[in-house]
């Protein structure tokens, strides 16, 4: 009998817990776009992945390009590619200070400047001009 209320109080906490977690996971913003932005992105990969980026509206442009050419990603055109750059450069954009709200700071390595947060250094497969 106890036993049972001990499992009882262990899980009860767990799936509140379980009912509230996102299924974007946590830290994927509000704004336009977003469910449709976070199913398509999070298709082939982690959206952390996405979370962790800090680029130019440009950047992100270039990265589309990128991952539709060498990785089959669905190419996005028209509003469709806008409502995309618009929210990732507004939520995950150059001027992000100190890791923004996708990641903390202290979670984040240090640049190549030894700043925390301000820039990953990139990735050989990311494309460059
Ligand atoms: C069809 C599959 C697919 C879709 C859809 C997709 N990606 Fe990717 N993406 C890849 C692959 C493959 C890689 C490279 C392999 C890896 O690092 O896992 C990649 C890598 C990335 C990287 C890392 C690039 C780097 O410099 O290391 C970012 C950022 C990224 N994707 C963002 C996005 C965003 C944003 C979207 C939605 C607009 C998206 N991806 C949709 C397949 C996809």
């Amino acid at each position: 009998m106890r036993k049972w209320m001990m499992l009882a109080m262990v899980l009860a906490p767990l799936s509140v817990a379980m009912a509230q977690e996102d299924e974007f996971g946590p830290s994927w913003p509000e704004g336009p776009g977003r469910e449709e932005i976070g199913y398509f992105c999070g298709a082939c990969h982690s959206l952390d992945i996405v979370k962790q980026q800090g680029l130019s509206r440009g950047h992100w442009d270039e990265l589309l390009t990128w991952m539709s050419e060498y990785q089959n990603m669905p190419p996005l055109e028209g509003e469709e590619r806008d409502l995309y750059l618009d929210y990732l450069a507004a939520n995950f954009g150059e001027e992000r200070s100190g890791g923004s709200a996708a990641m903390p700071a202290e979670t984040r390595p240090a640049g190549p400047g030894g700043q925390q947060g301000i820039s990953l250094a990139p990735l050989p497969i990311r494309p460059r001009n």
